[in-house]
This record gives C-alpha cells, sequence and structure tokens, in this order.
C-alpha cells in the first residue's frame, strides 16, 4: 500500500531560543521552549493520537483524541495544546487514556460510513489510522442515532469535493484557510450536531471567495475534501519530488503517480520555497502535460500556407539543420539566431544558447526575459553588483514594512502572496504603488497603509519623490551609505533627488498621487527598522524600466535596506525559470554568470571547453532579430518553448518579421501563435516528462524530475542536442546532470551545485562556490558584490505614449490568478471554469462617457492596432486607465500595445499605451483575419492526420 512518508509532529515548530527538558514515558527529550507537548513526544519518535491537530497549523484542542497525563496536574490535558515546561513528567499511554481515546474515537465513527474500502481516502485517512490506533472498529453509539449520512456533496469546484458525511468537523480545512492562504473563505456554520463546513455565505465552493489553493483539501484528515482525480484513479503507486512549471516561486511538490499517471501533485513540506502550500495552477492545472492537443510527431512543411507533413525525428532533425546552414550559406554566418525558454529547464536553456554560440556561430541568442525582467538584470548588476533578487522567500517575515511596487503577488505569486499576507497580519505595514487596486490594498484581514495610485509611465518619477523626501529629511542612514556605497555617487545621487523638480509637490502633477501620501509613505519606509521592496513587470515594462529599478536599488541603499534579513530589493520572476534563463547566459551580449561577450578571459574559458572560436560582439536582441528579417538579413530562427506571436507586442509587427523569414523552427507542446509562421515543428516535452533544475525568483535551484516518458520520445534537451549534431557539432550528454557539471565548470556563481548536492540539500540559491558551499539566501551581507554599492542619477523622462484626444485613456496589462502567461497551459485545464476570456477593465466614468455597459463588446485602438474584447466596468482602474489581461490569443491584446521599448535593455514598454475605447458589435479586421488563419491550420492539420 502507498502510504506518505511523512511524519506530522501536530504543531508548528518554537523558535524560542531557551530549551526545555522533560520526561515523556520516562525518556528524557530537550526541546525549544513554547513546544506542545505533542511535538515534543513526536521528536522522541512517539506519535500521539491525534485529529485537529497537525503540524501546519496552530494547535486548536477540539477533538480531544491527544489526550496526556501530567504529573502533578488534574485531569488529561490536550497534548497539542499543553507546552512542555522545565522538569515535566508526561504519560502518553496508559489504560485511562486508552479508554478515554476510545470513547472519543466510538463517538467519530458513530457518524463516518465505515466502507473504507471503497472510500477515496482509503490508506490515506487520519481517522482510518486513528480508529486502529486506539482499537476501534465499530461503534456502540452507532444504532439508530441521528447521522450525516447521505448529505449531499459539494462537487462544484473542478478539482475537488467536499462530503460532508465524510467530516468530522475537525475545522483543519477553515485554519488552512486563515492560517496558511489567509483568504478565510470558509467557516464552521451552526453548532453541535448541526456544525458544517461553509464557504463564504454557505455558497458552493466555486462560486465562493475559494481561490482553490487547495490548502483546505492537504490539511483534511479524512476524505471529506479530496482531489476529484483521486476518486477517480485512486491512490498513486509512487511519488516523484519536483517543482512546479508555473510561476517564479518555485513550489516544490510531491507528484503522486500511478504508473505514469498523475494522481495529484500533493505541495511538498519540506519545499524551501513553498513549505506545503500551493496555488490552483501548480496544485491542479497540470492536466495540460496529457492534453489531447499535445503534438508527439515532428512536422515540417516548405511554405506556411502548406499542410504539416508528419516525419521522423530525424528528417525533422536533418531538414531544419539542412535549412540553417542552407541560410547561413546564402546570407552569412549572422543570418540566423534562436530563443530560450524560461519555461525550460537551465540544462535545456543553457544548451540551446551553446547551439546559437558554438554550432551558429553567432551570439543571436536571446531569451522571453528579454520582455519582462530584462532591466531587472541590468539595473541590478550595476548598482549592486548581481542580476537578482536579494533575499529568500522566508525573510518577509522579519520586515517590518513592506512596499510592493508594480507587482500583483496574489494572482502572479499566489504562494509567496500567501507568506506576505501572513506577514502583514503580524502587524507589517503595507505600502502600494500601482495603478490599480490590487486585491492586497484591501483584502481580509488587510489594508494598505498607503496606496499610491500612480498613472502608468510614472514610477520613476513617483521613486524620485519618495527619495526626495528621505534624503531632505533627513532619512538617509549616512553611516551606511559611508562604509558600503560609492561616496562620490552617493553626493551626485543626493543633489539630484533634492531638486525641487523632484519634490512630491512638484511631482503630483505628473503621478496623480498627493503629496502628502508621497511624504507619509516615504517615512514609513525609511524609518523603520527592516522595509523590504518587492516589484514586478508594472516596474520593468517600461520605457524607464532599467532607471526605475536603478531608483528602487538607491532607495534601498539610502536607507540600509540591503545585506540582512527582512529587507532588500526583490524581483517577483514572472515564468518559473526565468531567473535561470538569465543566469544560462540567454542574452545576446553575455555568458552564464552575467559575463560579457567581450571579456577575452571568459571567452578563452568557453572557447576552450566548446572547441569553437566564440564572436566577442554581442549578438542581436529579438527586437533586433524582427528589424533584421523585415531587412531581410535575418531569415531564420530557432524557438524553444516561447509563442513570440501571443507573447511579443505589436502583433502584427512580430507577424510581418516572422512572415519574412525563410525557416523558423518551433520546439514547443502545442500548436501555438508562433507556429503558424513555422516550417518545422519539434515536439516539445512538459516539466513532467524530464530531468534538469529551475531556478526561482530566489535565485534557489531547484530539481525537476521525470515523472513519465516524454510523449514525443524525447526530452527538450535532447533534442537540442541532437539539432547540434545534425550541424556538425557535437554534443554527446547522456544525462542533464552532465549538463549541470559543464555549467558548475564554466560559471563562478555556480561552481558548487551538482544533483548530488541538490538531492541532498533540497534546493540551494547562488552564489553556490566554495565561499558558500550550501549556497546564499541574503545577497550583499557586509558589503555589496560589486564593492561598493553605486548610486545612479534618475532623471525621469516621461514615455512618449501619452494620453491624447484620439488616444485619451492609458491601458496597463497583468495577469490573472487561474491563467498563465499565454495561456498555452492553463486554457488546456479546467481553470478556464474561472476566466476564460480576457476583458477590458474600464472605469464607470469612462464607462458612461462612452455610453458602455458592463459585458459590452469594446474596440480598444492603439497606434499599434485594433482589437476588441468584453468590458468589466470596475472601480479597480482610476478614470483615465484601462486594463486587461493577455492569456487568450483571441483577445489580441498585444496587437494593442507598441513596440516602445526600455532604453537600455529593450524590454518592451506593455503597461503603458495609448487608446481608445469604444462600443462595438463585431471583431475587429485583426481578430476576422485571425481566426480565419486559425481555422485554416486547423483545417489541414486536421486534413493531414485523416480527420475529414
Ligand atoms: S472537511 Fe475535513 S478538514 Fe474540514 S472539518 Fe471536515 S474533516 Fe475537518
Ligand atoms: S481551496 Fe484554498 S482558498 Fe479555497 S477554501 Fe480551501 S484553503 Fe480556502
Ligand atoms: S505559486 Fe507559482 S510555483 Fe507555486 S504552485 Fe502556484 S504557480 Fe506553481
Ligand atoms: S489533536 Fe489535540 S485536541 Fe485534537
Amino acid at each position: 500500500m502507498f502510504a506518505i512518508d511523512y511524519t506530522d509532529p501536530g504543531t508548528p515548530a518554537s523558535k524560542q531560543a531557551k530549551q526545555v527538558t522533560v520526561e515523556i514515558d520516562g525518556r528524557a527529550v530537550t526541546v525549544p521552549q513554547g513546544t506542545s507537548v505533542m511535538r515534543a513526544a513526536s521528536s522522541l519518535g512517539n506519535q500521539i493520537p491525534k485529529l485537529c491537530a497537525t503540524g501546519s497549523l496552530k494547535a486548536f484542542g477540539s477533538c480531544r483524541l491527544c489526550l496526556v497525563e501530567i504529573e502533578g496536574r488534574k485531569g488529561y490535558p490536550a497534548s497539542c495544546t499543553t507546552e512542555v515546561a522545565e522538569g515535566m513528567k508526561i504519560r502518553t499511554r496508559t489504560e485511562k487514556l486508552d479508554q478515554l481515546r476510545r470513547g472519543v474515537m466510538e463517538l467519530y465513527v458513530s457518524d463516518h460510513p465505515l466502507d473504507c474500502d471503497t472510500c477515496p481516502g482509503n490508506g490515506h485517512c487520519e481517522l482510518q489510522d486513528m480508529a486502529e490506533v486506539v482499537g476501534i472498529k465499530e461503534s456502540r453509539y452507532s444504532m439508530g442515532g441521528a447521522t450525516h449520512a447521505n448529505a449531499a456533496k459539494d462537487v462544484s469546484n473542478p478539482y475537488f469535493a467536499f462530503d460532508p458525511e465524510l467530516c468530522i468537523v475537525c475545522s483543519r480545512c477553515v485554519r488552512a484557510c486563515d492560517e496558511i492562504q489567509s483568504t478565510l473563505a470558509l467557516t464552521i456554520d451552526g453548532r453541535g450536531f448541526d456544525s458544517k463546513v461553509a464557504a463564504s455565505q454557505s455558497e458552493s465552493f466555486v462560486d465562493s471567495e475559494c481561490v482553490s489553493c487547495g490548502a483546505c483539501v492537504e490539511a483534511c484528515p479524512t476524505a471529506a475534501l479530496s482531489e476529484k482525480s483521486l476518486i477517480a484513479l485512486g491512490q498513486p503507486t509512487r511519488t516523484v519530488t519536483t517543482t512546479c512549471a508555473y510561476c517564479g516561486v518555485g513550489c516544490s511538490f510531491k507528484a503522486e503517480v500511478q504508473n505514469e499517471q498523475v494522481v495529484r501533485m500533493a505541495p511538498n513540506r519540506d519545499g524551501h520555497a513553498n513549505q506545503g502550500h500551493a496555488c490552483v495552477k501548480g496544485r491542479f492545472a497540470y492536466g495540460y502535460a496529457t492534453h489531447p492537443d499535445r503534438i508527439v510527431k515532428p512536422m515540417i512543411r516548405e511554405k506556411i500556407t502548406d499542410p504539416w507533413r508528419e516525419v521522423s525525428w530525424e528528417e525533422a532533425l536533418g531538414y531544419a539543420a539542412a535549412q540553417f546552414k542552407r541560410i547561413q550559406a546564402k546570407y552569412g554566418r549572422d543570418s540566423i539566431g534562436g530563443i530560450t525558454s524560461s519555461r525550460c529547464t537551465n540544462e535545456e536553456t543553457f544548451l540551446v544558447q551553446k547551439l546559437v554560440r558554438a554550432a551558429f556561430g553567432n551570439n543571436n541568442v536571446d531569451t522571453c526575459a528579454r520582455v519582462c525582467h530584462s532591466p531587472t538584470g541590468y539595473g541590478l548588476k550595476n548598482t549592486l553588483g548581481e542580476s537578482a533578487g536579494t533575499q529568500e522567500f522566508e525573510s518577509v517575515m522579519h520586515a517590518d514594512v513592506i512596499m510592493l511596487i508594480g507587482a500583483n503577488p496574489t494572482d502572479a505569486h499566489p504562494v509567496f502572496a500567501s507568506q506576505m499576507k501572513r506577514r502583514l497580519r503580524q502587524g507589517a505595514k503595507l505600502i502600494v504603488l500601482d495603478p490599480r487596486e490590487i486585491a492586497l490594498v484591501r483584502t481580509a484581514h488587510i489594508e494598505a497603509d498607503y496606496h499610491l495610485q500612480l498613472r502608468p509611465g510614472t514610477n520613476v518619477a513617483l521613486l524620485n519623490s519618495i527619495a526626495h523626501v528621505v534624503v531632505t529629511e533627513g532619512l538617509a542612514k549616512t553611516d551606511y551609505i559611508a562604509g558600503r556605497c560609492e561616496e562620490d555617487s552617493w553626493r551626485k545621487w543626493q543633489a539630484f533627488v533634492s531638486e525641487p523638480k523632484n519634490s512630491p509637490e512638484a511631482m503630483q502633477e505628473v503621478t496623480g498621487v498627493p503629496a502628502e501620501l508621497v511624504r507619509g509613505a516615504a517615512r514609513l519606509y525609511a524609518t523603520v527598522p527592516n522595509a523590504a521592496i518587492y516589484y514586478g513587470l508594472g516596474v520593468t515594462e517600461h520605457s524607464q524600466g532599467t532607471t526605475a529599478v536603478m531608483g528602487i536599488a538607491n532607495l534601498a541603499m539610502a536607507t540600509g535596506n540591503l545585506g540582512r534579513e527582512g529587507v532588500g530589493v526583490n524581483p517577483l520572476r514572472g515564468q518559473n525559470n526565468v531567473q535561470g534563463s538569465c543566469d544560462m547566459g540567454s542574452f545576446p551580449h553575455e555568458f552564464s554568470g552575467y559575463r560579457h561577450v567581450s571579456d577575452d578571459t571568459v571567452r578563452a574559458a568557453f572557447e576552450s571547453a566548446w572547441g569553437v572560436t566564440l564572436q566577442s560582439e554581442p549578438g542581436l536582441r529579438i527586437p533586433n532579430m524582427f528589424e533584421a528579417a523585415l531587412d531581410g538579413t535575418f531569415r531564420a530562427l530557432y524557438i524553444q518553448g516561447e509563442d513570440m506571436a501571443q507573447s511579443d507586442p505589436n502583433t502584427q509587427h512580430v507577424q510581418a518579421a516572422f512572415s519574412a523569414m525563410e525557416c523558423i523552427v518551433i520546439q514547443d507542446l502545442f500548436l501555438n501563435e508562433t507556429a503558424k509562421y513555422a516550417h518545422v515543428f519539434l515536439p516539445g516535452s512538459s516539466f513532467l516528462e524530464k530531468d534538469g533544475t529551475f531556478t526561482n525568483a530566489e535565485r534557489r535551484v531547484s530539481r525537476v524530475r521525470k515523472v513519465m516518458e516524454p510523449l514525443g520520445g524525447l526530452a527538450d534537451w535532447e533534442v537540442t542536442q541532437r539539432l547540434a549534431n545534425e550541424l556538425g557539432y557535437p554534443m554527446n550528454y547522456r544525462h542533464p546532470s552532465e549538463i549541470m557539471d559543464e555549467i558548475a565548470a564554466l560559471t563562478p556563481t555556480f561552481a558548487g551545485v551538482t544533483y548530488e548536492k541538490l538531492d541532498r540539500l533540497g534546493s540551494i540559491q547562488w552564489p553556490c562556490n566554495a565561499e558558500a558551499p550550501d549556497g546564499t539566501p541574503t545577497m550583499h551581507v557586509g558589503q555589496f558584490v560589486r564593492g561598493k554599492g553605486k548610486f545612479f542619477r534618475t532623471e525621469y523622462v516621461p514615455t512618449q505614449e501619452r494620453a491624447t484626444s484620439r488616444f485619451p485613456l492609458l491601458l496597463t496589462t497583468g495577469r490573472i490568478l487561474t491563467q498563465y502567461n499565454v495561456g498555452a497551459q492553463t486554457r488546456r485545464t479546467h481553470n478556464v471554469v474561472w476566466h476564460h476570456e480576457d476583458r477590458l477593465e474600464i472605469h464607470p466614468h469612462d464607462a458612461e462617457a462612452r455610453g458602455i455597459a458592463h459585458d459590452d463588446w469594446v474596440g480598444i485602438a492603439s497606434r499599434a492596432g485594433e482589437t476588441v474584447m468584453r468590458a468589466e466596468v470596475t472601480e479597480r482602474v482610476q478614470p483615465g486607465v484601462v486594463y486587461t489581461t493577455f492569456h487568450f490569443p483571441e483577445s489580441g491584446a498585444n496587437v494593442v500595445t507598441t513596440d516602445n521599448s526600455d532604453w537600455a535593455t529593450n524590454c518592451p514598454e506593455y503597461k503603458v499605451t495609448a487608446v481608445q475605447v469604444v462600443k462595438v458589435n463585431q471583431p475587429s479586421q485583426w481578430q476576422q483575419r485571425h481566426r480565419e488563419l486559425t481555422e485554416r491550420q486547423r483545417i489541414q492539420r486536421r486534413s493531414r492526420a485523416g480527420h475529414v
């Protein structure tokens, strides 16, 4: 029988330093003060029977199964709610205790079906286990009394069901929703026999405030809350520890598997990033991996108007290699390039950039991080010396103030958002800088102390005015700055931000934020012991994205908020491996570990290891590739795991560039939007089908482990390797661990990373090397990586994208909890129950002025293009600002966004597009063309597959 390899200590660990020694059943044990008797016993391997207690939740003391005897005390206290005291003598097994426990258990069993053999929880149920432990098979009380038999089930949630008949009203689900997830969607309704679990105001789960994180299901000791997959498939037979392939939190999971089928994804209680928690995407939305839309046979076609032809791997790879060679022979070595994927593993990403540099012989490699966090890399490298966030997630539990800038963690980084909410509920203060009222501004038990609701595109102006207050009101930490920062840069920056033009009063016209709010927020941030900044794409995806990142680093240095727990500058990375794809040398100007290609020593090391001569000039960035394609000099592209035709801005420009190329090779799971322009399709493999590593937003490298064989026969790294060999450049890795060994040998920050160490430690935060053999949770301790921190002048330069009479509204974009990026994965799961289309959020005033009502179809026009979607009239956005998500290709959100970009990195300005919005009754011309093309390709594919 499959069993969970987990010993539940019953209550959370105490963090107190003082130690206490007690005697339990004649054995002495020393534990931290504040430890429960139950946990102390567990540390001796003595599991006291329990039902309402679990190690992830505070003790509650309701089931009375965990009673113990304590010398000198009357009665039988509950061991879960009783803390140890020095010298305490405890007995956990006596005849009297056994008798009391049997009585308690009999009462539970009297109102519980005894058909364990057919129950989905069989072998997985704590009630079943405890009944066996206390020796109860049936109840004396079960004859004829009232029971909850046949109570109506709630099966409304697509992923889990609630069966009240199996519920023992232990309240673990309610407490999990409160203490772990912080959504507080559940309550126990009624009293005594009538008590029952209720979602929100006794609504169905799907209609309630529940966000389907699964914490309640995980906490439930019976099968009352069960995954539908478990009910359908039965118990798993093995587990594989792996890492979520969605967002940059990088949650660890135990995939519970039956043969090669995932029965459930259980959040790993030992996972360093998630500590046993998960969100609806990683926990439940994995069905895309086996969706019938998966393309599992390689395909080629000469022209994009031809139907696809299924071919062998040999033919597809041979054809792709021949095309690349032909094009290079005709147009030159630099006429082709490659795109690495932030969804693929570090090892796969490293191989793609190696393929481009060593086999293509140029530096034309770029990655989707270009369009999200490239300003983070540039901005933090220049100010602090390292292109990555400074903390581990746990650090937020030491923050007194959290400043959240342009990030929406409850939707985009949900597990970290829950941790942040826990800290806020402990009393930390919250400052939100966002044009939109994100959920954290006001949610259950949380209200932001300041919401600086700035106009899109004015981050730098607002950051400068915050810095102005810090400097001019004498709040800067001058000792810290004197010891750790470049004096000259500090002096110049100090003088710059002190200029009257940067004061909150002068800037409020620009930002739209009242000066007194800015002053209050600045004082709060600068005067607490620990203040931490967390930021997202609302900072980077601007024409001044890099300037804003530098402004954030300036602010943190000026207030001494770097180099210890509870502080820092923390970019919340979007995709699962966006940190890793940057670390692995995916940018055209640098090798792994952020070393410039012009550095002769570094280049020589790669040349020696790879046996080739490498270019010393940076290659083309993604936007340059598009321009060169339209100019006719860039003719072929290898794209691994990236749907640029949907995700990149100004879709029509991207489509034109793709149409101008002679050979596009796509490696992906599905025939995505980019595949419409492709000539070779190589089946990709999902995270369940391969070994490797991902690196999350904390710089945490975690193992991805194979659960099932690749549906197409090859893991992504094997495909790249075979393509390199076809091109005449030999690659002969037998396992991704050998690729990691090469990464470690060539990359100082990864020098100490091995698969053996990852297996041993669970995960490692780079830098991991001789100085930090187990990794580095906090960066810049003692001194900055670059030596002295450097302040950069951050002059506010307004974006060219301004509201005009023709385009009077500013469009900004973002994500929603249940969908992920271009939606290729989540659209192929039950998550569409919650979000099946992108909508345009518009303020009631703007809607009324245009005669637009909720649900109306509206046309959104910018100077780049037009699209149509449904309106959502809401005060979440301020007047003059509209907002949408970009998860559905037919919405065409990026048809509207422009090709404005960050001055330093070309990261697109997704967050500011001047638009007009009008009520319409038909799709835009682009949407009509898109539908026709989609339909034509669908028919071609079905006819080739013999379906019509
Ligand atoms: S649903 Fe499960 S966790 Fe919730 S009260 Fe019932 S038995 Fe306890
Ligand atoms: S799934 Fe998560 S949000 Fe929903 S009720 Fe359970 S714990 Fe609460
Ligand atoms: S928070 Fe992110 S990494 Fe964690 S389960 Fe959700 S999507 Fe996956
Ligand atoms: S486990 Fe202690 S009272 Fe339930």
